[in-house]
């Protein structure tokens, strides 16, 4: 669909939201998993809508009528005509990108509708949400011909109030994707990475009483590695409540009025086992309210920056990371899975990793979770990637909505260390100003954990010197570095690698967020030989050897675990719509490159001073 077509129904869809009434988005529910839930996953009826046929008439107006896909409608006789039917429109799975469910969807951008019917028996007092793991990119949700609202951003969860919509038999779930790329878009139209469409996270339905614990946050008081300080925040009618914090296991109970609003705000000593990579200790926590409770799994730890060093539990650290984009690791597709998460988890432990940088937006809350459990601290971070609006009011507005709901989801995973609000984006005084906007944001929705980029340094040459400075506007903003670079691949020979010096003008710590190259799996020749393994396993020799020699190096997430897919990469035989850096092939194969990087870190490693 064109973008103006896109703008037109977005901009024609919201006063149609306004003119019914219609729910909002509702503010976020802090861990579904742990509520009383019933799954719409499976196989939902779907149609491809590439004009928006759908929801728009021949003149680009908003349909009103039965022949909106939303409807639903069946021909009350055999005169009627209707142009649709979901019933035999064929199917989709949820989750689940379309792209890789049939082929003739392999690069589809534009629409595609998608239904399932429910029936739902509600207890008499109680309050039903219906709640989307994630859908990319724009979402517009309809119950029982009743358009509940939308949402924008590909990579965060929503939920939507249907409490007053519900019915007992009967309900039909209607769903517009519309994963078409727009310049205003966060992220906009140019990424090197597949734009996969549809419902891409769980769909489920969440019970909760009349008045509930929508939200909390509980962690270590930044610095401290006993003070615990949180909140939380109750939904309902009866806001004014006695609410504990019980932690069992650390002889913890600590109860706490909550105020008019609904909120409270705690500070308590607890001496607990700090969560780490060697030692993942997760506590159940109770958050329990006069009428509801919720148990979740939450660590303690705490992580700060003192000049140029990374301090995990007041001890320097040195991050041994990786990058990993959200695909599936053996099946084509983004994951989304606890199954998904476990092996892309377990490769990246496989390496020595202790660190993962989710990139380039959001991953699905099972990385965080598993990330939790097997102690691999993370970067994450949402899409604000290359030539984004910066002037766009609407695009600052997403990007902030992308990042509060991405640290609202994830603020109690104590793996969770960083949060990125940039990825190679060109400097400009409108960049500054947009990234300045989030950094502050992520600071002050979160003040416990680190803000960073990924930014791109310049190379000076003098004489037969070449050293690369950091240097950026915002870099005095952040709490670590993030840079990228691609000497050996992009720039230079990976030899040339030896005669590099790096500097920086701040007294903070880096991380090499990305570097590496490409190698099809199997392609063997000698180390000069693009595309080969031994041209990608040089280049990680001498990368190394380089980021060795860096003083204020305190981490790294070389570019890529995986192979992954990109509409960029049309190279056939060696790329084929894939990006190749990844150390081990998109069939789970490990090229040689891994195992240099796996030789550096377990010789980091075994150099750590015994904890
Ligand atoms: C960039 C970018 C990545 C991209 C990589 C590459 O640094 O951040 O998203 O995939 O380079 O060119 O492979």
């Amino acid at each position: 669909m064109s973008n103006t077509l896109r703008c037109l129904t977005l901009a024609l869809s919201l006063p149609l939201l306004a003119a019914r009434g219609a729910a909002q988005v509702a503010p976020l529910i802090a861990n579904i998993a742990a509520r009383q839930t019933t799954s719409l996953d499976g196989e939902w009826q779907a149609i491809v809508d590439p004009y928006d046929v759908g929801a728009l008439d021949y003149r680009a107006q908003p349909l009103k009528n039965n022949h909106a896909f939303y409807m639903n409608y069946k021909p009350q006789s055999e005169s009627e005509l209707i142009e649709y039917d979901f019933d035999t429109s064929g199917q989709l799975h949820v989750p689940g990108d379309w792209n890789t469910q049939r082929e003739s969807l392999l690069f589809y951008e534009g629409s595609v509708w998608y239904k399932r019917s429910f029936d739902y028996a509600k207890s008499p007092k109680n309050r039903l949400f219906l709640h989307f793991g994630a859908c990319n990119y724009l979402a517009a949700v309809y119950l029982n011909g009743e358009e509940l609202g939308e949402h924008e951003g590909g990579f965060t969860p929503f939920d939507f109030e249907i409490t007053d919509r519900v019915r007992a038999h009967g309900n039909f779930l209607v769903l517009r994707i519309n994963n078409s790329r727009g310049r205003d878009q966060v992220p906009t139209v140019n990424t090197d990475w597949w734009n996969y469409g549809g419902i891409t996270r769980p769909v489920t339905l969440v019970e909760v009483p009349e008045t509930f614990v929508q939200d909390y946050f509980v962690q270590l008081e930044k610095g401290s590695t006993h003070q615990i300080r949180g909140w939380l925040q109750l939904n309902g009618k009866q806001l004014q409540q006695n609410a504990t914090i019980r932690i069992p296991e650390a002889g913890l109970s600590k109860t706490f009025q909550t105020d008019s609003g609904g909120r409270a705000e705690f500070s308590f000593n607890a001496d607990l086992t700090l969560w780490s990579p060697e030692n993942p200790k997760l506590y159940s926590v109770e958050i329990v309210g006069e009428t509801d409770q919720v148990i979740e799994w939450i660590g303690f730890r705490s992580i700060e920056v003192r000049g140029t060093d990374i301090l995990l539990n007041g001890k320097s650290v040195f991050l041994r990371g990786i990058s990993i984009h959200e695909e599936a690791p053996m099946r084509p597709g983004r994951a989304w899975s606890d199954d998904d998460a476990r092996t892309l988890l377990s490769w990246a432990r496989g390496l020595d990793c202790n660190f993962i940088r989710l990139a380039h937006y959001p991953h699905n809350e099972s990385m965080l979770r598993m990330a939790d459990q097997m102690g691999l601290m993370v970067w994450a971070e949402v899409p604000v990637y290359w030539t984004i609006q910066w002037e766009s009011p609407q695009t600052l507005r997403n990007a902030e909505n992308q990042l509060n709901a991405m640290i609202a989801r994830d603020h109690n995973r104590s793996a969770l260390i960083i949060y990125s609000v940039a990825n190679e984006t060109p400097v400009s005084d409108a960049r500054n100003r947009f990234l300045r906007q989030l950094i502050q944001d992520a600071h002050s929705a979160d003040p416990t954990r680190l803000v960073s980029a990924a930014l791109q340094a310049n190379e000076v040459v003098e004489r037969n010197r070449i050293t690369i400075h950091i240097h950026d506007p915002i870099a005095n903003d952040l709490d670590v570095l993030g840079n990228n670079e691609y000497i050996g691949w992009y720039v230079r020979r990976p030899e040339d690698a030896d005669l590099i010096e790096w500097t920086s003008e701040y007294s903070k710590p880096l991380i090499m967020s990305e570097f590496g190259g490409d190698a099809r799996f199997g392609y063997h020749a000698d180390a000069r030989t693009r595309w080969t393994e031994e041209y990608q396993e040089n280049l990680y020799e001498h990368q190394i050897a380089m980021l060795k020699r860096i003083p204020f190096l305190r981490g790294m997430t070389p570019w890529i675990l995986k192979d992954f897919r990109s509409p960029r990469r049309t190279l056939p035989r060696l790329e084929d719509y894939f990006n190749r850096k990844g150390l081990v092939s998109d069939q789970g194969e490990k090229k040689k490159a891994y195992f240099v990087l796996q030789k550096f870190y377990r010789e980091l490693q075994s150099a750590q001073p015994s904890k």
